[in-house]
């Protein structure tokens, strides 16, 4: 039996329409002003080689990725460790999964964000006002046999191709972690600790062409509320990151993934290390896939910042909470750039 639905899938909507309908179109001074973005391919956003990162050297990559969480939270790395055909079979997973007929895919749609493997559309259509030019399916990753027969099975190779890519992606968020933690001074295994059983949630981001690109988001300026996040993108821009108060897109560097700090890194670090805004925009020629691994805590973890980060100059920023917490008042205030962490400061309000 189909299940009852309150929106169509985008990807069903476009194929029938040549404009933008009203319910994408975002409020004249809410759109993405095309023109005024800085484009220079990677504009400064950090590469950093992961080569040397279990080596003699491994003291500089720590450097290179403490700087880079510091001043950007946004990062490119190199050499990660994944190999390259497992990159391409998740890809390509992807795609065949989003071109697969809807009566098929709507077999996953759930506009509940408490499911764990759901296929939805823009970000919240329970709350939102405007939705966004953006399918996507969310998928549990960690552990992995407690989600993987709930995952989608069709194509045929999704649950063994995603499932081995979820692997190595875990495996090298739990390398980043462990380089974070010693760039701030802290034992190497401080952030892993700090993060209960861990949760691992992936999206696999669908965006399709866009007649009217300059009226509506694929999505709308937002920080992760996880504590990192690898994203896995295919050659089409779209990811634009906010610096010095303006956007910069960060394009696509073949072999190369990017890195971003969350608001539960931010926490952790007591403020050291920023969650960054960042964006997504669609363009009118081509379809774009995009795949965050969002690493979380778990969510009976309590997130506290780390005593050692805190002194006179550094007071402590956060009141402790729970990462179940933290995540429910993420998906109920919607994406907006007012940052739900401040809600978490000492005598911060839930309001
Ligand atoms: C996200 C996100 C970026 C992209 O899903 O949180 O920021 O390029 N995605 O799709
Ligand atoms: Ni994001």
């Amino acid at each position: 039996m189909a299940p009852a639905i309150s929106k169509p899938l985008l990807t069903d909507l476009v194929a029938q329409i040549g404009k933008v309908p009203s319910s994408h179109i975002r409020p004249v001074g809410d759109r993405p002003d095309l023109a005024n973005v800085d484009n220079e391919s990677g504009a400064g956003i950090p590469l950093i080689d992961l080569k040397k990162l279990n080596g003699p050297e491994r003291r500089k990559v720590v450097e290179a990725i403490g700087k880079a969480c510091e001043s950007d939270g946004f990062f490119m790395v190199t050499n990660h460790g994944i190999p390259a055909a497992v990159v391409e079979g998740m890809l390509r997973v992807a795609r065949e999964f989003f071109h697969l007929p809807e009566s098929e895919r709507l077999k996953c749609y759930s506009d509940d964000p408490n499911k764990a493997i759901r296929l939805s559309t823009s970000f919240n259509v329970r709350t939102e006002k405007v939705s966004n030019w953006r399918d996507f399916l969310r998928l549990h990753c960690y552990p992995l046999q407690s989600f993987v027969d709930q995952w989608p099975s069709n194509p045929p190779s999704f649950r063994q191709v995603v499932g081995t890519y979820a692997t190595e992606a875990r495996a090298l968020a739990l390398r980043l972690l462990e380089a974070i933690s010693e760039s701030l001074g802290l034992e190497r295994s401080h952030m892993v600790a700090a993060m209960g059983r861990h949760a691992q949630h992936m999206a696999v981001n669908y965006y399709p062409p866009c007649p009217q690109p300059e009226l509506t988001y694929g999505l709308p300026g937002h920080k992760d509320p996880n504590a990192i996040t690898l994203l896995l993108q295919d050659g089409v821009s779209g990811l634009q990151v906010q610096r010095g108060g303006r956007w910069v897109a960060v394009n696509p560097v073949p072999n190369a993934l990017v890195i971003n700090i969350g608001d539960q890194m931010q926490a952790l670090s007591n403020d050291r290390y920023k969650s960054v805004l960042h964006r997504v925009i669609v363009n009118s020629e081509s379809e774009r896939i995009s795949v965050p691994t969002f690493y979380c805590p778990s969510p009976d973890a309590v997130i506290a910042p780390a005593d050692a980060l805190v002194d006179d100059g550094h007071p402590l920023a956060y009141r402790p909470f729970t990462y179940q917490e933290y995540y429910d008042a993420f998906w109920n205030m919607g994406l907006q750039s007012a940052s739900c962490l401040d809600r978490f400061r000492p005598g911060g309000s839930l309001e």
